[in-house]
């Protein structure tokens, strides 16, 4: 009787590591970045700042900026949020629900994601938590939002409800400094607490709605405000500077800062792409390529576009002028801006830079350079031509110009 039982308990788990051997023998599944439609939650991979971990519609992938992501772990599950541990990069905690419904309390992962304990329901759960944050000042505090606020004081094993969130909270962040502080970003503004979340205070001065608060292990607050921009300040926070205004219509979700260099910052756009700045939330550049489009490439693309583009689209891309009669086609078509005030940002990269190797079926003018220039280079004039675009053309680029039609 004694060994049966054991048998059938052990049985399911012996099952689960074999699949779970055979997942990793057959290689992790690698597909292409843009098939993710559903980024909850991001957070920088320590060991290669370029890369991100992606908590999505379907368990976990590692992206990376030659546009591919590849499947970490085998859960398969909607992960709502996650989040690293501030001191121990290894260590990461999610919640969410599976595939087969319900939810899944807080599960926690010491391997980076590669496997997954559940460490608790939650209070009342199972939980779901769409928004979670740990303390960098006691790694022991977590903060869950479900509903309300929940809290955490034992690493996540057990939870007790600390009470309303302001309406419509969409982000939180512990504070770096002291574990009672916790940041809430919510339709009313962005708040703060500083006992547990009992009862809340503006952070930022202007009531407007906040789409993101993140802070970092050294207690910088990034805080994304519309109507206002991506705005920066320093624990415990009184002042803020604004490091960017110009992001049109569209807003930053989620964001990631590099813990080894505070101006490579990551952000999952509304539309869902990601974008990233290297400077400090100054300027965006495209996820994409971000590692190889170096100052110097850009700016010898920009010297490519002016020897060979320039005549026609204009410099910095703003386009012929219609009233430029000799540059008309047979239909009065004349060589369209590239830069954020035509659709050059409807392609996506490989439609330009095939545009630019091919030409235009269209329109003979826009004439191939397959044979002037080889597609590397292409591809380096389709990064000089990005340089020229705001936020809103990176977040809104390729397939995705359709959700910023309106
Ligand atoms: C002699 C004029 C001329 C030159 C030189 C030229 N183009 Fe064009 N380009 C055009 C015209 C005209 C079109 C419109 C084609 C159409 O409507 O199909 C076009 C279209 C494009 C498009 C598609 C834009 C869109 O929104 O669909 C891209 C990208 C482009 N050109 C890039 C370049 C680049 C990069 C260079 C330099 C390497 C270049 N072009 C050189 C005339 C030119």
């Amino acid at each position: 009787m004694r060994s049966r039982r054991s048998i059938s308990v052990l049985l399911p788990g012996l099952i689960l590591l074999i699949l779970a051997g055979l997942a990793h023998s057959a290689g992790a599944e690698t597909i292409a970045l843009d098939r993710i439609a559903h980024i909850h939650d991001i957070a920088i991979d320590h060991s290669d700042p370029s890369r991100l971990y992606l908590a999505t519609h379907s368990g976990m992938f590692l992206s990376a900026p030659d546009g591919t992501a590849t499947r970490v772990g085998a859960v398969t599950h909607d992960l709502m949020s996650f989040v690293p541990d501030p001191g121990n990069s290894d260590r990461f905690y999610a919640s969410g629900h599976p595939e087969s419904g319900g939810n899944l309390g807080i599960l926690m992962s010491d391997d980076r994601g590669a496997s997954w304990q559940r460490l608790s329901g939650g209070a009342s759960g199972p939980v779901d938590f769409h928004a979670m944050a740990v303390s960098g000042a006691d790694p022991g505090r977590l903060y869950g939002m479900y509903g309300g606020l929940q809290v955490s004081s034992d690493g996540g094993r057990t939870w007790r409800k600390a009470g309303p969130l302001p309406e419509r909270t969409f982000s939180l962040a512990a504070s770096a400094r002291d574990a009672d502080t916790v940041y809430a970003a919510a339709i009313g503004g962005l708040h703060v607490s500083s006992d547990r979340g009992r009862s809340w205070r503006p952070a930022f001065p202007q009531p407007r709605p906040a789409t993101l608060v993140h802070v970092t292990a050294k207690g910088q607050i990034f805080a994304f405000i519309y109507g206002v921009g991506l705005v920066v300040g320093e624990e415990p926070g009184t002042g803020w500077e604004v490091r960017s205004r110009d992001f049109g219509d569209r807003y930053p979700l989620k964001l990631a800062v590099a813990p080894t260099d505070p101006d490579r910052i990551h952000v999952v756009a509304d539309t869902g792409a990601l974008v990233t700045s290297k400077d400090g939330g100054r300027s965006w550049v495209s996820y994409l390529g971000h590692d190889r489009e170096t100052p110097e490439l850009v700016a010898a693309a920009g010297r490519t576009y002016e020897e060979y583009c320039q005549a026609c689209h204009g410099k910095k891309g703003v386009g012929e002028r219609p009233e430029d009669m000799h540059g008309q086609d047979q239909y009065g078509f004349v060589a369209p801006p590239l830069d954020n005030s035509s659709h050059g940002w409807h392609h996506s990269d490989t439609q330009l830079a095939g545009t630019i190797l091919n030409g235009s079926p269209r329109n003979p003018r826009m004439l191939p350079f397959k044979d002037i220039m080889p597609e590397e280079q292409a591809r380096n004039v389709v990064a000089y031509i990005k340089s020229l675009w705001n936020f809103r053309s990176l977040a809104c680029q390729g397939a995705r110009h359709m959700r910023c039609m309106h």
